[in-house]
């Protein structure tokens, strides 16, 4: 067990002792063991040593350190991708996905600090004023607190670690329980390379009494989660005065204008609902529709996702494997019941086995349903017939939260009205919303959190300006 990654009590691994079920199979596919809060302790003491000389080191060698991380995982994909399905059960093309975009993540956040700097300031522009040499420059924060959900157990690690450990910070990780096995295979990339700052990362695997003890902590300057609102609002009021960088997730909508392409709206919106299972922040939730068109959409959405194969994640055309556990299958059909009760129609058979939540569109939604006004994280989208884009924008905006949101138009009026009135950290203009490149600032406004992810933006959370005057 290397001497940085805290998989366990440091008395004894036998100690707190889980194992990691596959969701899909049942079998185990990975043993950790839960730290303790002294564990998190003792890893925040070591990152305050580590940030000490990752302040010294130069810029080259953190390139070359997260460059070497990427060209190690790219050359590991295939098992990487694995671990992932096994330990999520994210259907394999997926999890593929996920590492290509992981590496991609490492690479840009390399290639971003490379060119990031302060600037010149003139200090004569004021009134009283004078010449000096004055500028502002990027520096570490000191350490980072990195907390990860399942959706993406890599990726989303990645847009926490790489830009933290580029700006010169030490980074204690506590990866998300569901997938320790790929948090540890990807933790071993960094501490191993021949360009690691040592013991700049540490890995504490562990609950919410480890999640405490790093957060409460006055040694992390920042803290990075990706999560659920509930556990956003206590991060929140233990952290105390640092910075606080949370993507919590949404109940994203998208609205179909009668001038849309509607083959191309469909195919996406199928893509953009049940992708992952709809475990994702920005998954399609809400479609709002114009009422001239609201049949023949419906009827393409409909075909559209009879065609996803649902079944075993380890198949190549497997779009949609397992829920991650059963609470998560129970409330989601328990929501869908509730519905139907209340007047809503599903499009398809709504069908659960075991942790299997068969896609679920649902139409006669009213605003009010949980599966419209609540954030599902399950595969079910609702339409929802409107008069016009004038009628959607309100019940779009009329959500706790604001991830991205997006619109299907040939409209330039409604593209325009849309980029200004939808409010969310982002507005996808004729795709869905569930789109997110990794070079974007991604986050959200309400509910849906604070502060922006994306490499760049990620920097500058993670770094402080310091300001120079030379007199
Ligand atoms: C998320 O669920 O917030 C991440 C979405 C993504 O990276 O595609």
């Amino acid at each position: 067990m290397d001497a940085n990654i805290f998989f366990g009590s440091t008395q004894g691994l036998s100690k707190n002792f889980t194992q990691r079920k596959s969701p899909y199979s049942g079998g185990v596919v990975s043993r950790a063991c839960k730290c303790t809060k002294e564990d998190a302790q003792k890893a925040l003491k070591i990152a305050q040593d580590a940030a000490k000389e990752a302040k010294k080191t130069t810029l080259a060698q953190r390139c070359n350190w997260i460059l070497d991380v990427a060209n190690k995982l790219e050359a590991s994909k295939e098992d990487m991708a694995k671990t992932i399905t096994d330990e999520v059960s994210k259907p394999i093309f997926f999890s593929r996905i996920e590492v290509d975009r992981c590496v991609e993540t490492l690479r840009l956040s390399a290639e971003t600090m490379r060119t990031m700097h302060g600037e010149t300031i003139n200090t004569d522009a004021m009134s009283s004023g004078k010449k000096t040499i004055s500028y502002f420059t990027r520096i570490p924060v000191g350490v980072v607190v990195a907390i990860t959900p399942f959706n993406f157990p890599l990726n989303l690690a990645a847009h926490k670690l790489a830009p933290a450990l580029v700006a010169g910070n030490a980074v204690v990780l506590k990866p998300t329980p569901e997938a320790p096995l790929t948090a540890f295979k990807f933790a071993k990339l960094f501490i191993e390379s021949e360009y690691a700052i040592k013991d700049a990362l540490s890995v504490v695997y562990g609950d919410a009494e480890v999640g405490g003890a790093l957060v409460s902590s006055d040694i992390p300057r920042v803290i990075s989660f990706t999560g659920s609102v509930p556990v956003g609002e206590i991060i929140t009021k233990s952290a105390g005065i640092k910075k606080i960088s949370l993507e919590l997730g949404g109940n994203a909508a998208t609205y179909i204008d009668a001038s849309a392409d509607l083959d191309l709206a469909a195919q996406r919106c199928a893509y953009g609902a049940f992708v992952n299972s709809g475990q994702v922040c920005i998954s399609l939730q809400r479609i709002y529709v114009d009422a001239k068109i609201y049949d023949e959409f419906a009827s393409k959405m409909a075909r559209e996702t009879s065609k996803l194969k649902v079944g075993s994640p380890y198949e190549d055309d497997t779009f949609l494997g397992p829920l991650i556990d059963d609470d998560s299958a129970k409330r989601a059909y328990e929501w869908v019941q509730s519905a139907i009760k209340e007047g809503a129609k599903p499009l398809l058979e709504v069908k659960c086995e075991g942790r299997v939540f068969y896609p679920c569109v649902m139409a006669d939604v009213r605003d009010d349903m949980a599966i419209v006004c609540e954030e599902v994280f399950a595969p079910i989208v609702s339409l929802v017939k409107v008069e016009s884009f004038e009628d959607a924008l309100p019940r779009m905006n009329n959500s706790p939260y604001g991830l991205q949101f997006s619109v299907f138009t040939n409209s330039l009026d409604i593209t325009k009205r849309a980029i200004d009135e939808l409010d969310a950290g982002g507005v996808v203009i004729n795709d869905i919303p569930t789109l997110r490149f990794d070079i974007q600032p991604y986050g959200g406004v309400k509910l849906s959190g604070v502060g922006r992810e994306g490499p760049r933006f990620a920097i500058e959370e993670m770094s402080e300006i310091k300001s120079v005057i030379i007199c």
